[in-house]
């Protein structure tokens, strides 16, 4: 018997420029392009869809950057697919939200909208190659919400250069007046074939990045946020639920571009490679078949990042042993609880130290 996959994530790789500190699967948006990744995956969701899926995310990328007839027949393909989706979301960056855009999201029943802000700084803005000001955040949220789109999640980062604290502060509380119900917040990382990266640019002084995290962890929970997962916070009851089955380790599919899957014991991630992509079958740069014992621990890994960690009984059932005997000394950790039959880290700063204690020698 196969279990049915409740999760369904779509990367569209274009964007319209490339910031200067991304290195997900992208290229800058070229029309024919991207008709040619259309067709492509267009039969790779029909060989691969094959149930009603409870979340749909599509990322990128950036999924507004395709022209409004490219991105009309990307949302028809999946349509058979939404009859049971209780969140659809979608990737947008600002610069490239309007009604027209609005419109299709709502005849396809889009429900959810992340939007990349970053920053409230145009300066900063500008020193990280993004193309829209913080009045186009402002403007496009409006929108939104007098559409009735009001299920919005931010993408914000901190530790990027030229930033201090004045300035992340006034983003802290520009971010605050935005009134959404759920905010993603990351660290700058170099990325080794970033622009960033190429040009040698280094991180904040780690004391300064870790003051950071502290005010805005701080910050957003005084103003009713719950730092629900490390790296998401949200208004109760507006958590990611896309996001969560990745926490909670279920299933997902994963198609098109640079994008990843686990099905069973499965893990996969499609080439980033366009010519690779579009002239062969589905290619899989990595495709591993993982050991009971390394699914185990993607599991407790996956389920600590959350506040509501991971039912040590529904564990024991699916993997048929006992985690308090089998874990003894990850259990031994002074931030791990178990409350309610949930194993829980109460300190996701040092949850990766916490995760050594999980390792089996
Ligand atoms: C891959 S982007 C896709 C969404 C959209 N294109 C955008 O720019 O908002 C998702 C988010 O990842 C974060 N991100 C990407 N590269 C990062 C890096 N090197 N370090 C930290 N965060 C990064 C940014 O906050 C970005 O909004
Ligand atoms: S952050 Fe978003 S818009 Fe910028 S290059 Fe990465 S995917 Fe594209």
């Amino acid at each position: 018997m196969t279990t049915r996959i409740k999760h369904l994530y779509i990367h569209v790789p274009f964007c319209n420029t490339i910031c200067f500190y991304c290195d997900f699967a992208h290229r800058v948006y070229d029309f024919s392009l991207a008709e040619k990744w259309l067709e492509r995956l267009k039969k790779e969701i029909n060989d691969n869809c094959k149930d009603q899926y409870e979340t749909i995310y599509i990322g990128g990328g950036t999924p507004s950057c395709l022209s409004d007839e490219q991105l009309e027949r990307l949302l028809n393909m999946i349509d058979p697919y939404t009859e049971e989706v209780k969140e659809y979301t979608i990737e947008v960056n600002p610069e490239s939200l309007d009604q027209d855009k609005i419109d299709i999201f709502k005849k396809h029943h889009i429900n959810r909208i992340s939007i990349g802000v970053q920053s409230s700084d145009d300066e900063i803005l500008r020193s990280l190659n993004r193309r829209h000001s913080f009045s186009d955040v402002k403007k496009g949220i409006e929108l939104l919400k007098k559409n009735g789109l009001d299920n919005i999640s931010v993408d914000l980062m901190y530790s990027l250069p030229g930033q201090d604290m004045d300035i992340l502060r006034r983003t802290v509380e520009d971010i605050l007046e935005l009134d959404v119900p759920h905010i993603s917040l990351y660290s700058l990382t170099i990325e080794e074939n970033s622009v960033f990266g190429k040009r040698g640019i280094s991180n904040l002084d780690e004391d300064i990045e870790a003051d950071m995290y502290e005010y805005i962890d701080k910050t957003l929970r005084e103003n009713g946020y719950i730092h629900y997962e490390v790296s998401n916070f949200c208004k109760d009851g507006y958590e990611s639920r896309h996001n969560m089955g990745y926490w909670l380790y279920d299933d997902f599919l994963g198609l098109s571009i640079g994008a990843s899957g686990k099905i069973g014991n499965n893990r996969y991630t499609n080439t980033r490679d366009f010519n690779r992509y579009l002239n062969n079958e589905y290619i899989r740069d990595e495709d591993l078949e993982l050991s009971l014992e390394d699914q185990k621990f993607e599991n407790i890994m996956m389920s600590l990042r959350t506040i509501y960690g991971l039912d040590i009984e529904e564990f024991n059932r699916k993997y048929d042993c006992d985690l308090e005997k089998e874990y003894s000394k990850g259990l031994n950790n002074r931030y791990i609880k178990i409350e309610n039959g949930y194993l829980i880290c109460s300190n996701f700063e040092l949850l990766n130290n916490v995760l050594l204690d999980f390792m089996k020698d």
